[in-house]
């Protein structure tokens, strides 16, 4: 049975808050809702009184609803009886006779068409509570959102509680008190970030600090008991206790703070920022090397550089922007470069000291947190496709030398004698290194010399909310006793975590190494809950000497950084915003 039992709520430990906060103006406006544009039922948690219930059943149609119930929010992995049939019973005993239960884990399921058929009949959805991130992880992004979606547009109501609330907005609180982690949701009322149990959980702070991350959103604290019901862009609160409107401080005015009580109505649009905010869809970024061209470089030279760059994301963009996978994109951007003989990386990289060539590559999947790795090899024509290999193909994460060269055989990957990979302007420059180090051995290199040796790597976010990193590179001129730097060593070159960011690196490879440098910019995001950029710019700044070099850097939102100490990074960057930038020196970006 749906329990029924009046809830008094106790709004005072939220007066301090209203009170150093603003109070929203809320206007007064005539309340017409219009069901044809579907319905939310957006539940606060806790005991549901039978007021929810009897709102939620009458707009799915009562005893012609056919109700579909979601409840993969629940720890149950499977949904065993008798607590399968406890859910059916639970809404027969409400007068719907016909309901459906929707469960998976598994995203590949939760695409198939059989899976998502019961949800173009229904009338209704329910989501229940648990976690929002096993709701999220199962479904955003899937067939199953775009069904819910349609269902919405034909009039339908969709309806959940506490996690089946908080996965109704686009940008979705997943956990944390009072600094929030931000997710994804189902991006059902847009222009909104939900929380619930909002009162009972004291989870004011959490909600103005979402908001303050995310200023073209209204943030909505739903308290247990109570529901915001929701019909195009009019809002009534019902239940027992309060609902809350956040809205951004901007300029001199504070946070906005409105509590609304059983039997409000509002507009929403009225406390929507007036500029819509759409979730990126996807964003690719890409570097040839931390370093420039000279100042005197002639226009050919410069547009050389371009084209090389312009060219390997347009690979990974046309990839990304047609659905493709993050992996994909991260591999085939790469491999671009790699064939490219202006970049370090494949045909073009620097000679080692016995005049030779030693490529290292990596890529990491920040779904999985899985990623693959080989260094020191010479004959595989583009490491980057071995690397991802090691990741698919075997237990192991980095194989080198002449393991490496082994597994490669093995998985017939194409080869090339080592010289393919020389270049007339590599064997300059190792000659120069030479005539320098036989006059004065480098034990340590200077940070000023970083920029002289380049790297390749992509970073990209695709469509399903998957970020990927990888970074490909010859390493650095006369390396000697099997060398290896950073770029074949996750943590250090590259990293990727579905949670925080998605990094590559390119500079001295001992300094990314030793300060751990692409994971060290994730683990201040998770556990300081700094933005990207805070936290790539500390550890650049703070912790690498300047001119150690630089990264290229996704969000899990689709924003986009690099940061870099080198004069200059060779970089280019495009999103499902319109963003596409392709810069060597310090020029301004378009973002
Ligand atoms: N960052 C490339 C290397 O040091 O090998």
């Amino acid at each position: 049975m749906i329990m029924s039992k009046p809830i008094c709520k106790n709004i005072l430990p939220f007066i301090p808050l209203i009170l150093v906060l603003g109070v929203i103006a809320c206007p007064s406006i005539s309340y017409a809702a219009d069901k044809s544009q579907g319905s939310l039922v957006i539940v606060g948690g806790g005991e549901q009184t039978d007021e929810i219930t009897d709102r939620f059943v009458e707009l799915a149609g009562g005893a012609e609803a056919k109700l579909v119930v979601i409840p993969t929010a629940s720890s149950d992995e499977t949904l065993p009886e008798p607590k399968a049939s406890a859910i059916t019973e639970r809404w027969r005993a409400r007068g719907i006779e016909n309901t459906v239960l929707l469960h998976t884990r598994d995203r590949d399921e939760a695409n198939r068409n059989e899976f998502s058929a019961p949800l173009r009949e229904a009338t209704a959805v329910w989501i229940s509570g648990g976690a929002q991130t096993r709701l999220a992880s199962a479904y955003v992004g899937t067939k199953v959102q775009t069904e819910l979606h349609a269902l919405l547009k034909r009039g339908g109501v969709i309806g959940g509680t506490s996690a089946g609330a908080a996965i109704q907005s686009g940008v979705m609180i997943e956990n944390g008190n009072p600094v929030p982690n931000i997710g994804r949701g189902l991006d059902l009322l847009p222009n909104a970030i939900i929380d619930q149990h909002f009162l009972a959980r004291n989870r004011g702070n959490r909600l103005i600090e979402a908001i303050r991350r995310h200023p073209n959103l209204v943030g909505i604290g739903i308290d247990e008991a109570t529901a915001l019901v929701v019909q195009g862009s009019r809002a009534e609160v019902i239940g027992d206790s309060y609902v809350v409107l956040v809205t951004a401080a901007k300029g001199d005015q504070p946070t906005g703070i409105l509590t609304m009580r059983k039997g409000k109505k509002i507009d929403l649009k009225e406390f929507a920022p007036k500029q819509k905010s759409k979730p990126i869809e996807w964003a690719i970024v890409v570097h040839g090397g931390a370093g420039s061209v000279r100042d005197d470089a002639s226009d050919e030279t410069v547009q050389a550089w371009r084209n090389g760059l312009k060219k390997a994301l347009d690979q990974g963009k046309s990839i990304v922007e047609e659905g493709g996978t993050s992996l994909d994109a991260v591999a085939a951007t790469i491999r671009v470069l790699e064939d490219n003989p202006l970049f370090n990386a494949g045909k073009g990289a620097v000679f080692n000291s016995a005049g030779e060539h030693e490529l290292d590559a990596s890529i990491m999947d920040g779904k999985t947190m899985d990623g693959g790795a080989v260094a020191g090899v010479s004959t595989v024509r583009n490491p980057i496709g071995l690397a991802r290999l090691v990741m698919e193909k075997t237990r192991h994460v980095l194989l080198s030398g002449p393991g490496a060269e082994q597994f490669a055989t093995e998985q017939k990957v194409e080869r090339t004698p080592n010289d393919y990979f020389s270049t007339e302007r590599r064997r300059e420059s190792w000659e120069r290194v030479r005539e320098k180090e036989a006059k004065k051995p480098t034990v340590r290199l200077s940070p000023a010399q970083a920029w002289q040796y380049g790297t390749v790597g992509c970073v990209v976010l695709d469509t399903h909310g998957n970020l990927a990193a990888g970074t490909s590179t010859g390493g650095l001129t006369n390396k000697k006793f099997g060398r290896i730097g950073d770029s074949p060593i996750l943590g250090a070159g590259t990293y990727a975590d579905n949670q925080t960011c998605g990094v590559s690196a390119t500079g001295i490879g001992e300094q990314f190494i030793r300060h751990s440098v692409t994971a060290q910019i994730s683990q201040l995001m998770r556990h300081r809950g700094w933005t990207l950029k805070r936290s790539a710019e500390y550890v650049l700044n703070e912790q690498l000497n300047k001119g150690d070099g630089g990264v290229i850097a996704i969000d899990r939102f689709g924003k986009i950084e690099w940061v870099y100490t080198s004069p200059g990074m060779f970089r280019a960057a495009a999103d499902s915003e319109g963003r596409y930038d392709i810069l060597i020196r310090d020029e301004e970006s378009s973002d």
